[in-house]
Protein backbone atom coordinates (compact mmCIF):
# COMPACT_ATOMS: atom_id res chain seq x y z
CA UNK A 1 0.00 0.00 0.00
CA UNK A 2 0.99 3.44 -0.81
CA UNK A 3 3.01 5.50 2.05
CA UNK A 4 4.10 9.44 1.66
CA UNK A 5 7.36 10.57 3.47
CA UNK A 6 7.50 14.16 4.30
CA UNK A 7 10.70 16.07 5.37
CA UNK A 8 9.26 19.38 6.92
CA UNK A 9 10.51 22.27 7.78
CA UNK A 10 10.41 24.27 4.51
CA UNK A 11 8.70 27.17 3.47
CA UNK A 12 6.61 26.39 0.73
CA UNK A 13 6.65 29.24 -2.61
CA UNK A 14 5.60 29.74 -5.90
CA UNK A 15 2.20 29.28 -8.29
CA UNK A 16 -0.44 26.48 -7.62
CA UNK A 17 -2.62 25.77 -9.95
CA UNK A 18 -5.78 24.60 -8.44
CA UNK A 19 -7.47 21.65 -10.58
CA UNK A 20 -11.25 21.39 -11.12
CA UNK A 21 -13.81 20.61 -8.25
CA UNK A 22 -14.33 17.29 -7.34
CA UNK A 23 -17.76 17.45 -5.76
CA UNK A 24 -18.85 19.77 -8.53
CA UNK A 25 -17.82 17.20 -11.00
CA UNK A 26 -19.63 14.04 -9.14
CA UNK A 27 -23.03 15.45 -9.49
CA UNK A 28 -22.27 16.47 -12.80
CA UNK A 29 -21.40 13.28 -14.33
CA UNK A 30 -24.29 11.79 -12.67
CA UNK A 31 -26.48 14.41 -14.09
CA UNK A 32 -25.19 13.47 -17.51
CA UNK A 33 -27.81 9.80 -17.13
CA UNK A 34 -30.57 12.29 -18.07
CA UNK A 35 -29.26 12.79 -21.59
CA UNK A 36 -28.61 11.05 -24.99
CA UNK A 37 -26.59 13.68 -26.72
CA UNK A 38 -23.05 14.42 -26.18
CA UNK A 39 -21.50 15.71 -23.58
CA UNK A 40 -18.01 16.75 -23.17
CA UNK A 41 -16.78 18.28 -19.57
CA UNK A 42 -13.60 19.53 -19.48
CA UNK A 43 -11.16 20.41 -15.80
CA UNK A 44 -12.47 17.24 -14.67
CA UNK A 45 -9.67 16.74 -11.57
CA UNK A 46 -7.61 13.46 -12.08
CA UNK A 47 -8.64 11.72 -8.85
CA UNK A 48 -10.12 8.64 -8.02
CA UNK A 49 -13.65 9.64 -6.87
CA UNK A 50 -14.01 10.74 -10.21
CA UNK A 51 -12.43 7.27 -11.89
CA UNK A 52 -15.25 5.40 -9.89
CA UNK A 53 -17.83 7.24 -10.97
CA UNK A 54 -16.78 7.14 -14.65
CA UNK A 55 -16.77 3.25 -14.04
CA UNK A 56 -19.82 3.43 -12.65
CA UNK A 57 -21.13 5.50 -15.60
CA UNK A 58 -19.15 2.55 -17.47
CA UNK A 59 -21.13 -0.36 -15.97
CA UNK A 60 -24.51 0.88 -16.49
CA UNK A 61 -23.85 1.19 -19.92
CA UNK A 62 -22.78 4.71 -20.93
CA UNK A 63 -20.06 5.30 -23.59
CA UNK A 64 -17.15 7.44 -21.62
CA UNK A 65 -13.88 8.51 -23.19
CA UNK A 66 -11.09 10.64 -22.34
CA UNK A 67 -10.39 13.28 -24.67
CA UNK A 68 -6.89 14.81 -25.16
CA UNK A 69 -5.89 13.96 -21.25
CA UNK A 70 -7.53 12.84 -18.04
CA UNK A 71 -8.96 16.17 -17.66
CA UNK A 72 -11.48 16.14 -20.15
CA UNK A 73 -14.13 13.72 -21.49
CA UNK A 74 -16.73 13.04 -24.02
CA UNK A 75 -19.87 10.76 -22.55
CA UNK A 76 -22.50 9.40 -25.03
CA UNK A 77 -25.63 7.02 -23.48
CA UNK A 78 -27.90 4.71 -25.56
CA UNK A 79 -30.92 4.83 -25.61
CA UNK A 80 -31.03 2.32 -22.90
CA UNK A 81 -29.23 1.75 -20.03
CA UNK A 82 -28.41 -0.73 -16.66
CA UNK A 83 -29.93 1.32 -14.11
CA UNK A 84 -28.10 -0.37 -10.93
CA UNK A 85 -25.27 0.98 -9.34
CA UNK A 86 -23.17 -1.81 -7.21
CA UNK A 87 -21.84 -2.02 -3.63
CA UNK A 88 -18.44 -1.97 -5.11
CA UNK A 89 -18.42 1.11 -6.80
CA UNK A 90 -20.46 2.68 -4.15
CA UNK A 91 -19.05 2.21 -1.09
CA UNK A 92 -15.43 3.88 -1.45
CA UNK A 93 -17.51 6.91 -2.91
CA UNK A 94 -20.83 7.85 -1.28
CA UNK A 95 -21.58 10.55 -4.08
CA UNK A 96 -22.86 7.03 -6.38
CA UNK A 97 -26.30 7.52 -4.36
CA UNK A 98 -26.54 10.18 -6.91
CA UNK A 99 -27.48 8.45 -9.77
CA UNK A 100 -30.04 7.57 -7.83
CA UNK A 101 -32.77 11.12 -8.91
CA UNK A 102 -31.32 10.43 -12.69
CA UNK A 103 -32.00 6.67 -13.42
CA UNK A 104 -35.52 7.12 -11.87
CA UNK A 105 -36.37 10.61 -13.96
CA UNK A 106 -35.23 8.93 -17.08
CA UNK A 107 -36.07 5.14 -16.45
CA UNK A 108 -38.39 4.86 -13.51
CA UNK A 109 -36.43 2.03 -11.86
CA UNK A 110 -33.37 2.01 -10.18
CA UNK A 111 -31.24 -0.48 -7.80
CA UNK A 112 -28.08 1.34 -6.15
CA UNK A 113 -26.40 0.29 -3.14
CA UNK A 114 -26.56 2.09 0.03
CA UNK A 115 -23.75 4.42 0.87
CA UNK A 116 -23.22 2.41 3.96
CA UNK A 117 -21.43 4.30 7.21
CA UNK A 118 -17.86 6.14 6.82
CA UNK A 119 -15.38 7.26 9.06
CA UNK A 120 -17.04 10.37 9.61
CA UNK A 121 -20.17 9.13 10.49
CA UNK A 122 -23.08 7.57 9.54
CA UNK A 123 -24.02 9.48 6.58
CA UNK A 124 -28.05 8.40 6.45
CA UNK A 125 -29.83 9.04 2.96
CA UNK A 126 -33.49 9.53 4.32
CA UNK A 127 -33.17 13.11 2.92
CA UNK A 128 -33.08 12.06 -0.74
CA UNK A 129 -35.33 9.32 -0.68
CA UNK A 130 -38.23 10.87 1.30
CA UNK A 131 -37.50 13.66 -1.15
CA UNK A 132 -37.82 11.69 -3.65
CA UNK A 133 -40.77 10.11 -2.73
CA UNK A 134 -42.61 13.40 -3.17
CA UNK A 135 -42.16 13.29 -6.98
CA UNK A 136 -43.82 9.78 -7.39
CA UNK A 137 -40.81 7.48 -6.54
CA UNK A 138 -41.95 4.12 -4.40
CA UNK A 139 -38.84 2.74 -2.80
CA UNK A 140 -37.69 -0.28 -0.58
CA UNK A 141 -34.10 -0.77 1.19
CA UNK A 142 -33.51 -4.77 1.07
CA UNK A 143 -29.72 -5.96 2.15
CA UNK A 144 -28.13 -2.82 0.92
CA UNK A 145 -29.81 -2.04 -1.71
CA UNK A 146 -32.41 1.13 -2.20
CA UNK A 147 -34.80 -1.04 -4.47
CA UNK A 148 -37.06 2.18 -6.10
CA UNK A 149 -39.75 2.72 -9.00
CA UNK A 150 -42.20 4.78 -10.11
CA UNK A 151 -45.42 3.72 -11.97
CA UNK A 152 -45.38 7.09 -14.02
CA UNK A 153 -43.19 9.42 -15.18
CA UNK A 154 -41.77 11.45 -11.88
CA UNK A 155 -44.09 14.60 -10.83
CA UNK A 156 -43.06 17.93 -9.92
CA UNK A 157 -43.65 19.07 -6.61
CA UNK A 158 -42.81 21.61 -3.48
CA UNK A 159 -40.65 19.86 -1.37
CA UNK A 160 -38.81 21.65 1.42
CA UNK A 161 -35.71 19.85 2.71
CA UNK A 162 -36.00 19.40 6.69
CA UNK A 163 -32.45 19.90 6.83
CA UNK A 164 -29.56 21.84 4.41
CA UNK A 165 -28.11 18.89 2.25
CA UNK A 166 -25.46 19.08 -0.42
CA UNK A 167 -26.58 15.62 -1.91
CA UNK A 168 -30.28 15.63 -1.71
CA UNK A 169 -30.39 19.33 -3.22
CA UNK A 170 -27.87 18.13 -5.76
CA UNK A 171 -30.48 14.34 -6.31
CA UNK A 172 -33.07 15.99 -6.55
CA UNK A 173 -32.43 19.23 -9.26
CA UNK A 174 -31.53 16.65 -11.40
CA UNK A 175 -34.50 14.01 -10.59
CA UNK A 176 -36.64 17.19 -10.94
CA UNK A 177 -35.44 18.24 -14.35
CA UNK A 178 -37.14 15.71 -16.27
CA UNK A 179 -40.08 15.32 -14.23
CA UNK A 180 -43.28 16.09 -15.48
CA UNK A 181 -44.52 20.08 -14.45
CA UNK A 182 -42.92 22.12 -11.66
CA UNK A 183 -41.27 21.84 -8.81
CA UNK A 184 -40.10 23.76 -6.53
CA UNK A 185 -37.15 23.24 -3.61
CA UNK A 186 -36.92 25.22 -0.49
CA UNK A 187 -33.65 25.16 2.00
CA UNK A 188 -31.79 24.13 -0.42
CA UNK A 189 -27.97 23.73 -0.26
CA UNK A 190 -26.26 26.73 -1.94
CA UNK A 191 -22.56 25.63 -2.02
CA UNK A 192 -20.83 26.68 -5.29
CA UNK A 193 -20.53 22.97 -6.24
CA UNK A 194 -25.05 23.08 -6.90
CA UNK A 195 -24.81 26.20 -8.35
CA UNK A 196 -22.50 24.33 -11.15
CA UNK A 197 -24.48 21.56 -11.49
CA UNK A 198 -27.76 23.81 -12.23
CA UNK A 199 -25.58 25.46 -14.65
CA UNK A 200 -24.71 23.04 -16.16
CA UNK A 201 -28.01 21.24 -16.42
CA UNK A 202 -29.52 24.74 -18.14
CA UNK A 203 -25.99 24.33 -20.54
CA UNK A 204 -28.14 21.40 -21.88
CA UNK A 205 -31.36 22.95 -22.04
CA UNK A 206 -32.44 22.55 -18.34
CA UNK A 207 -34.60 25.27 -16.89
CA UNK A 208 -33.63 25.92 -13.43
CA UNK A 209 -34.22 28.95 -11.62
CA UNK A 210 -33.07 30.52 -8.43
CA UNK A 211 -36.22 32.23 -7.02
CA UNK A 212 -34.79 32.61 -3.78
CA UNK A 213 -31.51 32.17 -1.40
CA UNK A 214 -32.44 28.83 -1.14
CA UNK A 215 -35.41 28.24 -3.49
CA UNK A 216 -34.61 26.84 -6.78
CA UNK A 217 -37.99 26.41 -9.21
CA UNK A 218 -37.30 23.55 -12.05
CA UNK A 219 -39.70 23.23 -14.70
CA UNK A 220 -39.18 19.50 -15.97
CA UNK A 221 -38.14 18.74 -19.76
CA UNK A 222 -38.32 15.76 -21.85
CA UNK A 223 -35.12 16.17 -23.74
CA UNK A 224 -31.17 17.87 -23.54
CA UNK A 225 -29.23 19.10 -25.93
CA UNK A 226 -25.27 18.49 -26.62
CA UNK A 227 -23.61 20.34 -24.41
CA UNK A 228 -19.63 21.30 -23.56
CA UNK A 229 -19.02 22.21 -20.11
CA UNK A 230 -16.02 23.86 -17.90
CA UNK A 231 -16.22 22.29 -14.07
CA UNK A 232 -15.84 25.06 -11.60
CA UNK A 233 -12.04 24.93 -9.82
CA UNK A 234 -11.91 22.92 -6.33
CA UNK A 235 -12.28 25.71 -3.65
CA UNK A 236 -11.41 23.12 -1.01
CA UNK A 237 -7.89 22.59 -3.03
CA UNK A 238 -7.47 26.23 -3.28
CA UNK A 239 -8.03 26.61 1.00
CA UNK A 240 -5.77 23.63 1.75
CA UNK A 241 -3.15 25.47 -0.13
CA UNK A 242 -4.03 28.86 1.27
CA UNK A 243 -3.59 26.91 4.78
CA UNK A 244 -0.33 25.33 3.53
CA UNK A 245 0.82 28.69 3.02
CA UNK A 246 0.18 29.98 6.41
CA UNK A 247 1.76 26.61 8.24
CA UNK A 248 5.33 26.82 6.51
CA UNK A 249 4.90 30.47 7.08
CA UNK A 250 5.94 30.64 2.97
CA UNK A 251 4.68 32.97 0.03
CA UNK A 252 2.07 31.37 -2.77
CA UNK A 253 0.09 32.43 -5.63
CA UNK A 254 -2.80 30.40 -6.05
CA UNK A 255 -3.84 30.64 -9.52
CA UNK A 256 -6.99 29.65 -11.09
CA UNK A 257 -9.90 30.22 -8.42
CA UNK A 258 -12.80 32.51 -8.21
CA UNK A 259 -11.54 34.11 -5.08
CA UNK A 260 -15.45 35.15 -4.81
CA UNK A 261 -16.20 31.03 -4.07
CA UNK A 262 -13.77 31.55 -0.84
CA UNK A 263 -14.75 34.59 0.85
CA UNK A 264 -15.59 33.42 4.34
CA UNK A 265 -12.24 31.32 4.19
CA UNK A 266 -10.07 34.22 3.45
CA UNK A 267 -11.84 36.65 6.01
CA UNK A 268 -10.78 34.18 8.39
CA UNK A 269 -7.25 33.66 7.32
CA UNK A 270 -7.18 37.03 7.44
CA UNK A 271 -8.40 37.64 11.16
CA UNK A 272 -5.99 34.82 12.24
CA UNK A 273 -3.08 37.39 10.95
CA UNK A 274 -2.40 36.29 7.33
CA UNK A 275 -1.46 38.51 4.57
CA UNK A 276 -3.81 37.68 1.25
CA UNK A 277 -4.35 39.96 -1.70
CA UNK A 278 -7.35 39.31 -3.63
CA UNK A 279 -6.67 39.32 -7.56
CA UNK A 280 -8.96 38.01 -10.65
CA UNK A 281 -8.47 34.85 -10.95
CA UNK A 282 -5.52 34.74 -8.22
CA UNK A 283 -5.02 34.62 -4.47
CA UNK A 284 -1.56 35.80 -3.22
CA UNK A 285 -0.57 34.72 0.35
CA UNK A 286 2.17 35.30 2.75
CA UNK A 287 2.25 33.28 5.94
CA UNK A 288 3.10 35.35 9.07
CA UNK A 289 5.15 33.95 12.86
CA UNK A 290 2.36 35.28 14.98
CA UNK A 291 -1.25 33.08 13.93
CA UNK A 292 -4.24 34.58 15.96
CA UNK A 293 -6.76 32.22 17.76
CA UNK A 294 -10.18 31.83 16.94
CA UNK A 295 -13.89 30.03 17.92
CA UNK A 296 -15.24 28.67 14.91
CA UNK A 297 -17.91 26.33 13.44
CA UNK A 298 -18.38 24.70 10.35
CA UNK A 299 -21.71 25.36 8.91
CA UNK A 300 -23.33 24.70 5.00
CA UNK A 301 -22.30 27.09 2.80
CA UNK A 302 -21.36 30.49 3.22
CA UNK A 303 -20.07 28.83 6.81
CA UNK A 304 -16.67 27.82 7.20
CA UNK A 305 -16.94 24.40 5.43
CA UNK A 306 -16.38 21.34 7.08
CA UNK A 307 -13.83 19.74 4.19
CA UNK A 308 -11.34 22.53 5.81
CA UNK A 309 -11.61 21.71 9.43
CA UNK A 310 -9.31 19.38 9.74
CA UNK A 311 -6.41 21.59 7.85
CA UNK A 312 -7.74 24.38 9.54
CA UNK A 313 -6.89 22.69 12.64
CA UNK A 314 -3.34 22.45 11.92
CA UNK A 315 -2.89 26.26 11.61
CA UNK A 316 -4.65 26.50 14.84
CA UNK A 317 -2.07 24.82 16.44
CA UNK A 318 0.71 27.29 15.83
CA UNK A 319 -1.57 30.17 17.75
CA UNK A 320 -0.02 31.21 20.61
CA UNK A 321 -3.60 30.92 22.58
CA UNK A 322 -6.66 28.44 22.66
CA UNK A 323 -8.84 27.88 19.70
CA UNK A 324 -11.89 26.06 19.60
CA UNK A 325 -13.73 24.65 16.74
CA UNK A 326 -17.71 23.19 16.50
CA UNK A 327 -18.08 20.93 14.21
CA UNK A 328 -21.52 20.75 12.87
CA UNK A 329 -22.11 18.65 9.98
CA UNK A 330 -20.60 15.47 10.15
CA UNK A 331 -20.45 13.75 13.74
CA UNK A 332 -17.13 11.98 13.62
CA UNK A 333 -15.09 14.35 11.86
CA UNK A 334 -11.90 14.55 14.26
CA UNK A 335 -10.17 11.49 13.30
CA UNK A 336 -6.48 13.70 12.47
CA UNK A 337 -6.68 15.20 16.64
CA UNK A 338 -5.35 11.64 17.75
CA UNK A 339 -2.82 11.71 15.16
CA UNK A 340 -1.62 15.77 15.17
CA UNK A 341 -1.84 14.97 18.69
CA UNK A 342 0.93 11.88 18.35
CA UNK A 343 2.72 14.97 16.71
CA UNK A 344 2.78 16.80 19.30
CA UNK A 345 -0.35 18.88 19.18
CA UNK A 346 -2.36 19.86 22.23
CA UNK A 347 -5.79 19.22 21.23
CA UNK A 348 -8.83 17.77 23.57
CA UNK A 349 -12.30 16.95 22.05
CA UNK A 350 -15.48 17.11 23.82
CA UNK A 351 -18.81 15.74 21.50
CA UNK A 352 -18.41 17.94 18.62
CA UNK A 353 -16.19 20.37 19.68
CA UNK A 354 -12.15 20.48 19.70
CA UNK A 355 -10.05 22.80 22.08
CA UNK A 356 -6.99 23.64 20.15
CA UNK A 357 -4.25 24.62 23.22
CA UNK A 358 -1.59 26.00 20.38
CA UNK A 359 2.31 26.98 20.82
CA UNK A 360 2.30 23.79 19.17
CA UNK A 361 6.03 22.74 17.68
CA UNK A 362 5.20 20.04 15.77
CA UNK A 363 7.32 16.66 15.56
CA UNK A 364 7.93 14.10 12.88
CA UNK A 365 5.85 10.70 13.38
CA UNK A 366 4.85 7.45 11.54
CA UNK A 367 1.51 8.35 11.07
CA UNK A 368 -1.92 6.53 9.59
CA UNK A 369 -4.19 8.70 7.03
CA UNK A 370 -7.90 8.36 7.80
CA UNK A 371 -10.51 10.05 5.82
CA UNK A 372 -9.23 12.28 2.63
CA UNK A 373 -9.78 15.50 4.26
CA UNK A 374 -7.88 13.99 7.61
CA UNK A 375 -5.04 12.89 5.20
CA UNK A 376 -4.31 16.09 3.92
CA UNK A 377 -4.19 17.75 7.38
CA UNK A 378 -1.86 15.40 8.14
CA UNK A 379 0.55 16.14 5.40
CA UNK A 380 0.05 20.26 6.29
CA UNK A 381 1.75 19.01 9.94
CA UNK A 382 4.22 17.22 8.31
CA UNK A 383 5.31 20.12 6.11
CA UNK A 384 6.28 22.11 9.76
CA UNK A 385 7.99 18.86 11.93
CA UNK A 386 11.41 18.64 11.24
CA UNK A 387 12.52 15.82 10.16
CA UNK A 388 10.38 12.22 8.60
CA UNK A 389 7.19 12.12 9.02
CA UNK A 390 5.52 8.54 7.21
CA UNK A 391 2.12 8.86 6.31
CA UNK A 392 0.03 5.45 5.84
CA UNK A 393 -3.02 4.37 4.06
CA UNK A 394 -3.09 7.50 1.69
CA UNK A 395 -5.49 5.91 -0.77
CA UNK A 396 -7.89 8.28 1.10
CA UNK A 397 -6.07 11.14 -0.22
CA UNK A 398 -6.19 9.89 -3.96
CA UNK A 399 -9.51 10.21 -3.66
CA UNK A 400 -9.28 14.06 -3.58
CA UNK A 401 -6.40 15.68 -4.50
CA UNK A 402 -4.87 15.73 -8.02
CA UNK A 403 -1.12 15.65 -8.33
CA UNK A 404 -0.33 17.01 -4.30
CA UNK A 405 3.08 15.80 -4.21
CA UNK A 406 3.75 17.28 -7.89
CA UNK A 407 2.25 20.04 -6.48
CA UNK A 408 3.68 20.83 -3.51
CA UNK A 409 7.03 19.56 -4.77
CA UNK A 410 7.23 22.32 -7.18
CA UNK A 411 6.32 24.72 -4.26
CA UNK A 412 9.77 23.33 -2.04
CA UNK A 413 8.01 20.67 -0.27
CA UNK A 414 10.32 17.49 0.27
CA UNK A 415 7.39 14.51 -0.14
CA UNK A 416 7.73 10.96 -2.12
CA UNK A 417 5.35 8.30 -2.23
CA UNK A 418 6.84 5.19 -1.74
CA UNK A 419 4.32 1.97 -3.15
C1 LIG B 1 -21.15 16.79 0.51
C2 LIG B 1 -19.71 16.76 0.07
C3 LIG B 1 -18.78 16.59 1.27
C4 LIG B 1 -19.08 17.68 2.29
C5 LIG B 1 -20.56 17.72 2.64
C6 LIG B 1 -20.93 18.89 3.53
C7 LIG B 1 -19.80 15.79 -2.12
C8 LIG B 1 -19.51 14.63 -3.01
N1 LIG B 1 -19.52 15.65 -0.85
O1 LIG B 1 -21.43 15.52 1.11
O2 LIG B 1 -17.44 16.70 0.82
O3 LIG B 1 -18.35 17.43 3.47
O4 LIG B 1 -21.34 17.85 1.44
O5 LIG B 1 -20.56 20.07 2.96
O6 LIG B 1 -20.22 16.83 -2.59
N2 LIG B 1 -27.83 13.97 6.06
C9 LIG B 1 -28.90 13.29 6.57
N3 LIG B 1 -29.72 12.61 5.68
C10 LIG B 1 -29.50 12.64 4.33
C11 LIG B 1 -28.39 13.35 3.84
C12 LIG B 1 -27.57 14.01 4.73
O7 LIG B 1 -29.14 13.25 7.77
O8 LIG B 1 -30.28 12.02 3.59
C13 LIG B 1 -26.92 14.69 7.00
C14 LIG B 1 -25.48 14.18 6.95
O9 LIG B 1 -25.30 13.05 7.78
C15 LIG B 1 -24.72 15.39 7.43
C16 LIG B 1 -25.52 16.56 6.86
O10 LIG B 1 -26.82 16.03 6.58
O11 LIG B 1 -24.77 15.44 8.83
C17 LIG B 1 -24.95 17.19 5.61
O12 LIG B 1 -24.66 16.17 4.69
P1 LIG B 1 -24.69 16.46 3.12
O13 LIG B 1 -24.71 17.94 2.90
O14 LIG B 1 -25.77 15.65 2.52
O15 LIG B 1 -23.28 15.89 2.67
P2 LIG B 1 -22.94 15.07 1.37
O16 LIG B 1 -23.77 15.53 0.23
O17 LIG B 1 -22.88 13.64 1.66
Amino acid sequence: MDKLEVYGARKLKGKVLISGSKNASLPILAASILSNKKIILKNLPNVKDIKTMIKLLGSIGSSVRYLKNKNSIEIKNKSKIKTFASYNLVKTMRAGILVLGPMLAKYGNAKVSTPGGCTIGVRPIDIHLKALGKLGVNYKIIDGYVYANSKKKLKGAKIKFPKISVGATENLIIAASMAEGSTILSNCAIEPEVKDLVNFINCMGGKIKWIGKRTIKIEGVKNFKEVKYTIMPDRIEAGTYLIAAAVTEGNLKILGINPNIIRTEIEILKKLGLKIKIEKNQINVVGVKDIKSINLKTSPYPGFPTDLQAQLMVLLCMSKKISTISEEIFENRFMHVAELNRMGAKIKTKGNKAFIEGNTKFKSAELMATDLRASVSLILAALIAKGKTTINRIYHLDRGYEEIEKKLRKLGAKIKRVS
